[in-house]
């Protein structure tokens, strides 16, 4: 197999901290592992260590300002944002950590991250109290919610001989972090996946409906994450009110479960991956009046329901062995145990479940908690993220699953 880092184009952003001279070493593996890497230093980055060494190692200029001061040459952190399959930035201080946090845009560095499109990872290196304090907790916990990836500082003797948690990671470790994630990271391109999103209405008359809360942000955040690695998408959603932007991604919109069922067969059946991430009527009344129910007369009124289908158990029920189709749960309570048994009765390789007991988790919001259960008995806990963070997540654990 060809080693995994050759040709990836990865920004390494160094800023102002003692532990730049270790990103000497992991430039110099990344190099000779084949990647392209772009050094982005800050301004306080090249006290610690020179861009001479560093664009000698990496075999490209050094960037750190906007323009180049002689020639008024611009460096476009956009394009560098585009360019880069990753961003790494090693060390990374407190500083550079609460910009990054807040969107304080006033260096090469923090625009380039700003403008980065795809993964970005960052080791943090400080003094413990600085490290400890609530600021950099905070800070680091919204970086995280972004889909950033934290490579934890280690404990030991720090710059100023106190011990404790601030060293940088051994930039041996880094790098391995660095071929997990491209390892991890698999492209889906000639795969074919099904994905149902948002809520169903189950009309009552012209101008009623039963229905949920789902935005569809889930479903089509996922949508996107395969779109993005090259998969074709088909995504079946129930009334939302997105767009999608991809030209990888065909949208088909239905209103009820039965027109979700049906325009899923198909899609579904040819799919190397399913993803059942709309929130679907359970029930649907049991006829749909002809013209608006009136209010005259009765004081009360029964509706009779009648049962919908399973969109993910008909469909998973058809499922062949070289296929993976994922669930979701939505718990309010007894959730593992609820999520288990969505998982076997359905059929389904794995399920993720998001409760309604985390905040920002599950319907409307731009973020979700969610924890990963696979038929092979394993299950994953994430944080709070963006849900684009968690479709990235949730597509990582498809491209490990053994089929
Ligand atoms: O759309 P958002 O606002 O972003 O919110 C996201 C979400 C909360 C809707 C999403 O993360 C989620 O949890 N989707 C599934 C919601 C749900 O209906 O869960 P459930 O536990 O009732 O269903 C279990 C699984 O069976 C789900 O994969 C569901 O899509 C599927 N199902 C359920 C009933 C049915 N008749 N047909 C189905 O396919």
């Amino acid at each position: 197999m060809e080693p995994i880092l050759k040709g990836k184009h990865i920004v390494l952003g160094i800023t102002g901290g003692i532990a730049a001279y270790k990103s000497v070493t992991l430039l110099r593996l990344l190099v000779k592992a084949g990647a392209e890497v772009q050094v982005v230093i800050t301004p306080s980055g090249k006290e610690f260590i020179t861009p001479v060494t560093l664009a000698a190692l990496s075999g490209k200029p050094v960037v750190s300002e906007f323009f180049t001061a002689n020639t008024g040459e611009w460096h476009s952190h956009v394009d560098l944002g585009l360019w880069a399959d990753l961003m790494v930035i090693a060390p990374a201080t407190a500083s550079t950590i609460g910009k990054m946090a807040n969107g304080i845009a006033d260096n090469m560095l923090v625009t380039t991250y700003l403008s980065a499109k795809e993964h970005v990872m960052i080791a943090p290196a400080m003094d413990l109290d600085m490290m400890a304090h609530p600021s950099t907790v905070r800070n680091l916990a919204t970086l995280e919610s972004y889909g950033v990836e934290i490579i934890e500082p280690a404990a030991g003797e720090l710059a100023s001989h106190l011990i404790g948690k601030g060293r940088m990671e051994e930039p041996e470790n880094i790098f391995t972090r660095i071929e997990k994630y491209f390892l991890r990271r698999c492209d889906l391109k000639g795969k074919k996946v099904a994905i149902t999103a948002g809520p169903t209405y189950e009309k009552l008359d012209p101008v009623r409906f039963i229905g949920n809360y789902s935005s569809g942000k889930m479903g089509f955040a996922l949508a996107e994450e395969c779109a993005s690695r090259g998969a074709e998408v088909t995504l079946i959603c129930g009334p939302v009110s997105i767009a999608v932007s991809d030209p990888n991604i065909v949208r088909i919109d239905v209103e009820s479960a039965e027109e979700m069922l049906a325009a899923a067969r198909k899609p579904f059946t040819e799919a190397d991956f399913g993803i059942f991430a709309a929130a679907v009527a359970d029930y649907r009344p049991e006829s749909m009046a002809e013209h608006k129910l009136k209010r005259e007369g009765a004081e009360d009124m029964t509706l009779r329901l009648v049962r919908n289908p399973d969109i993910a158990a008909t469909l998973a029920a058809e499922k062949r062995d070289s296929q993976v189709f994922v669930g979701f749960a939505l718990e309010t309570d007894n959730e593992h145990e609820n999520a288990l048994k969505k998982l076997r009765k359905k059929n389904l390789d794995m399920v993720v479940l998001n409760s309604l007991q985390d905040k920002g988790a599950g319907f409307g919001t731009d973020t979700n908690k969610v924890s990963i259960l696979s038929k092979d008995g394993t299950e994953k806990s994430f944080p709070l993220k963006s849900k684009r963070a968690v479709a990235t997540d949730i597509v990582n654990e498809i491209c490990v699953t053994d089929i």
